[in-house]
């Protein structure tokens, strides 16, 4: 028995069920097509066929339709199938071609091989808020601090204006494009709209690059943004760990000893808010990478999510701006504006942005143009600057609050960093707290707290976990931290 038997069998448990497809070929093509003919395909195609049993004939204004002949012709050939025991009526529902007595397979007892796909392990639990709970390890910003009215606003000005295109351009929406160069070029960086990407997030940006490099000899910080190193292990990369520490920064000596012992050909950095350690590079840093990149001979991806989530971040340099069009540069309007936007973009240069204009239409065709053109649109209407403007005190005034909370309540072996704004910073306890143990406690009071060990390469020399505090409440950012720090000093007492 067959599929299309199998479809049949499913289909006949439904109210409208398909019908047959016939193809008539060259024979029926000239001249006046006669009931014989017809009779005589369809039984043809019927006759010691188990595969079709049980299905409809096509309805007699379709394939007088389809054989452009008067539905008489049909209906004459249709009786005389019936009379020849080939279909049988069902009450009002149709032909249905008799099926024989042969022996019905049973649906269970196929053995279709599936796909064979590769493990990419379990990924970390996502750390989007759940419901009633308390998220201590959220990237995101409170979705009461985002502007979805004036995204509403927007988006209903795009639908009703008559001017968008019927296809997506594959490299961006084109004003979007002009304004995402013009803002960056008040950044100090050097950016051409034809050389920007927009992407489905920054995620998607990563995938390309990753996908589209020659050799995928990669390095990047340790411990990396977890779902970055996924995907460097999906591209089978070979992946170099650079350790950072968000207290004492980039060791680059250390760093360098990596290069000259692996020559990765590229190195993915975070310039602001490294996930997790929420570490930001010194401007010093950055130029000292940029000359070991010079003199080890690597390509530079920067990745520069964080930018934009922190006041004056306008006049932090970053690596692009400093090293100029070879640094390859992301960076997401996705956190700061609306989450499900996904929308991301990369500034190449002219020598690899058709590449990665190719691999974004091969792999998506391009992105949905209603929703860059309402990007564009909340650009150029000024609300991302005003946006910005009040979310950065909203975010200032949430981290000196992380800050006093943690001071008020963390036992003394406990150290935080100070990034200065922004949504995250990287808390560290003594060893000799168990923090999946934590972890565990806290989930059953219905708080997250996500320790990403698989971010590390190897064993970790970090010990504690990013508290992030842009999407918390005020409130539920102190009830958190009052059982974070229960359950450390817990650990604490009785280890
Ligand atoms: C460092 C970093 N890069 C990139 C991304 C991807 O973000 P998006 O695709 O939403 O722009 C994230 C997400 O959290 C991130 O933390």
């Amino acid at each position: 028995m067959t599929l299309l038997r199998e479809f049949a069998l499913y289909f006949a448990q439904m109210d409208r069920q398909p019908y047959l497809r016939l193809n008539f070929g060259a024979d029926t093509s000239k001249g006046r097509i006669t009931v014989e003919q017809i009779v005589s395909v369809i039984r043809a195609q019927i006759v010691g066929r188990t595969a079709v049993a049980g299905l409809r004939l096509p309805p007699v204004r379709v394939l007088a339709h389809q054989l452009h002949v008067s539905k008489n012709t049909v209906q004459a050939a249709y009786e005389e199938l019936k009379s020849q025991g080939l279909v049988e009526s069902r009450n009002r529902l149709g032909l249905y071609i008799t099926p024989p007595k042969a022996i019905q397979k049973p649906l269970s007892s196929w053995k279709i091989p599936f796909p064979e796909f590769r493990n990419i392990g379990p990924l970390e639990a996502s750390a989007r808020s759940r419901r009633g709970g308390i998220n201590l390890s959220s990237v995101f910003i409170d979705p009461d601090l985002l502007p979805k009215e004036k995204i509403a606003s927007c988006f209903r000005s795009v639908l009703t204006s008559p001017g968008l295109s019927f296809y997506s351009d594959y490299q961006g929406y084109r004003p979007l494009r002009e304004k995402i160069a013009e803002r960056l070029r008040k950044r100090g960086i050097s950016a051409e709209a034809d050389h920007i990407v927009t992407t489905i997030g920054s995620q998607q940006a990563l995938d390309l690059t990753f996908r589209m490099l020659e050799q995928p000899k990669i390095a990047t910080e340790n411990p990396a943004y977890h779902l970055a190193k996924v995907l460097l292990e999906m591209n089978d990369a070979e992946m170099v760990g650079l350790p950072l520490d968000p207290f004492t920064g980039a060791p680059l000596a250390k760093w360098e000893e990596l290069f000259r012992k692996h020559r990765p050909k590229l190195v993915y950095l975070t310039s602001n808010f490294q996930n997790p350690t929420g570490y930001s590079y010194t401007t010093q840093e950055i130029q000292q990478i940029l000359e070991l990149s010079e003199r080890y001979g690597f390509a530079i991806l920067e990745d520069d999510w964080g930018s934009d989530m922190m006041s004056f971040s306008e006049f932090r340099p970053c690596m692009r701006a400093i090293g100029g069009p070879n640094v390859l540069y992301v960076n997401s309007f996705t956190k700061k504006v609306l989450p499900s936007f996904r929308l991301g973009y990369l500034l190449a240069n002219e020598n690899s942005v058709e590449t990665l204009v190719n691999a974004k239409r091969v792999s998506a065709f391009g992105m949905p143009a209603v929703i860059e053109a309402t990007l564009f649109e909340f650009l150029d209407r000024g609300y991302y600057d005003s946006h910005l403007k009040q979310l950065h005190a909203e975010l200032d005034e949430r981290y000196r609050h992380a800050l006093d909370l943690l001071r008020t309540l963390m036992p003394p072996e406990v150290r935080w960093t100070t990034p200065g704004g922004g949504p995250v910073l990287w808390v560290e306890v003594p060893e000799r707290v168990r923090l999946s143990v934590i972890q565990e406690r806290l989930k059953a009071k219905n708080i997250t707290l996500a320790v990403k060990l698989s971010a590390f390469f190897g064993e970790p020399h970090l010990h504690g976990f990013m508290l992030g505090y842009a999407f918390l409440k005020p409130k539920e950012l102190e009830t958190g931290l009052e059982r974070l720090a229960a359950e450390i000093r817990l650990e604490l007492e009785t280890r």
